[in-house]
């Protein structure tokens, strides 16, 4: 089911209740727009698709990490996959449960496993033999016992973006599928590793759930090889990485995507384990949007250029990725469409948002860019000494900021001059 909590009333672009003019004038722009009600419609049909099910919800933080969000979705019961100390800081500063929280990343720090060690995590998700080693040890030291899954690499081909493919054997995550069960054995030695689990992530924003399919029944080959060597695994997660509409992309929906990997489980006789998810993208993508201004319009021979106060610092996915994202006007004007890149102030080519838009636009007009609540802010950077945006969260009729925009001094108030 679709699902938007973006819409025009009378003309104008509204955010739930909110319009978009009205947000843009309170709190400036360029700036990320949140919907309550479209976090939490994406994160229930998850947890839906998995209630009466062995199964459960980790959203990913690195999607989009502002307290806020977290929030929404802590209070919704989830559970969240972390990459790093400061993911699992901030799921605790936003009222997230230490047990519920899966340690993903290839290159764990000692410290950020002591971190997580002394939270107490539901589980780590390990990368590497150098990684159990380091983690058995800095558990030795704590005099605890660390909960493990290892991710392994399916080697499937997930048919998306190369950057965000991962389970393919050219990919730096995971172990090798043929290394697997040796590393599992050798796991099963070390006295403080507790082993429970088996993980894979085979990449992001994919739009079939075939791939998945091939990498579930990978895992379970797999899981039958690790038990008949007298490892027992409590759970299987199968990570992330389910697409989104960004342009005309048909990715499964959410139910069928979760009913079916749970129903080949069961089929194989795996039904007795429960099942992780983490998504990222499919719980916020579709959540957030951009809003920019258009600062002006310069026409060219070969191409016009709209040039808006949003640039690549603040949504990096375009000149990441080439990635699409729609542009559409705040409000329409009668005048007929032209055809723009749209474009930021950096000093750099690859300083684009959209190319090739038929807009009907004037300076000083407002644009959102839709499908920005993952890897949005989170992504964003201080390129050109450009505060980052303002995000805001939107709950029925009232806005609510929460990261206030950030100021020229703060960014660097920590740098320091040599001596005279
Ligand atoms: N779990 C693990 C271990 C991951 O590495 C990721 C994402 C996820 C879960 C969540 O995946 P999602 O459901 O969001 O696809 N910056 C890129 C995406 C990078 C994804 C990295 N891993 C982009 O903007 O497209």
């Amino acid at each position: 089911m679709s699902y938007s909590a973006f819409h025009h009333v009378d003309g104008v672009l509204h955010a739930e209740g909110v319009s978009a003019i009205a947000l843009a004038d309170q709190f400036g722009t360029p700036l990320y727009v949140y919907s309550r009600a479209a976090l939490t419609h994406a994160y229930e049909a998850y947890a839906r698709a998995c209630a009466q099910r062995r199964a459960s919800v980790h959203v990913a933080v690195k999607a989009n990490s502002n307290l806020a969000v977290l929030n929404v979705f802590a209070r919704l019961g989830a559970g969240f996959d972390i990459v790093s100390g400061g993911e699992l800081a901030r799921v605790l500063a936003a009222g997230g449960k230490p047990a519920n929280i899966v340690f993903s990343g290839v290159g764990k720090s000692a410290d950020e496993m002591r971190e997580a060690l002394a939270a107490g995590v539901k589980c780590f998700n390990v990368e590497s033999i150098p990684e159990l080693d380091r983690l058995d040890e800095v558990a030795r030291a704590v005099g605890k016992k660390a909960p493990v899954s290892l991710r392994v690499n399916p080697d499937v081909d997930p048919k998306t973006h190369p950057y965000i493919s991962t389970g393919l054997k050219a990919n730096k995550f995971g172990v090798a599928f043929d290394e697997a069960r040796a590393a599992y054995r050798r796991a099963a030695t070390m006295p403080h590793l507790d082993v429970i689990g088996i993980d894979c992530h085979i990449g992001s924003q994919i739009t079939e759930v075939s791939p998945y399919l091939d990498a579930v029944d990978k895992l379970l080959e797999l899981v039958e090889q690790i038990e008949a060597d007298g490892t027992m695994l409590h759970h299987i997660d199968v990570g992330g990485g389910l697409g989104i509409t960004y342009d005309d992309e048909t990715p499964p929906d959410t139910t069928l995507f979760v009913r079916t990997l749970l129903d080949r489980i069961e089929a194989r006789g795996h039904g007795h384990r429960e099942v992780f998810f983490e998504p990222g993208r499919s719980v916020t993508g579709n959540a957030g949007m951009l809003l920019t201004r258009v600062e002006f319009l310069k026409p060219g021979a070969e191409k016009n250029f709209a040039i808006v106060d949003a640039a690549m610092n603040d949504l990096a996915r375009p000149a990441m990725y080439q990635a699409f994202h729609a542009i559409e006007p705040v409000t329409s004007r009668p005048d007929a469409p032209r055809v723009y890149d749209v474009v930021g102030p950096i000093c750099e080519s690859g300083d684009w948002l959209g190319r090739d838009r038929s807009l009907a636009i004037a300076p000083g007009d407002l644009l959102a860019i839709r499908s920005a609540g993952a890897y949005g802010f989170v992504m964003s950077s201080n390129y050109n000494t450009r505060p980052r945006a303002a995000e805001v969260m939107v709950d029925g009729d009232c806005a609510y900021l929460v990261r206030a925009r950030e100021t020229v001094r703060e960014l660097f108030a920590s740098e320091t001059l040599l001596p005279e």
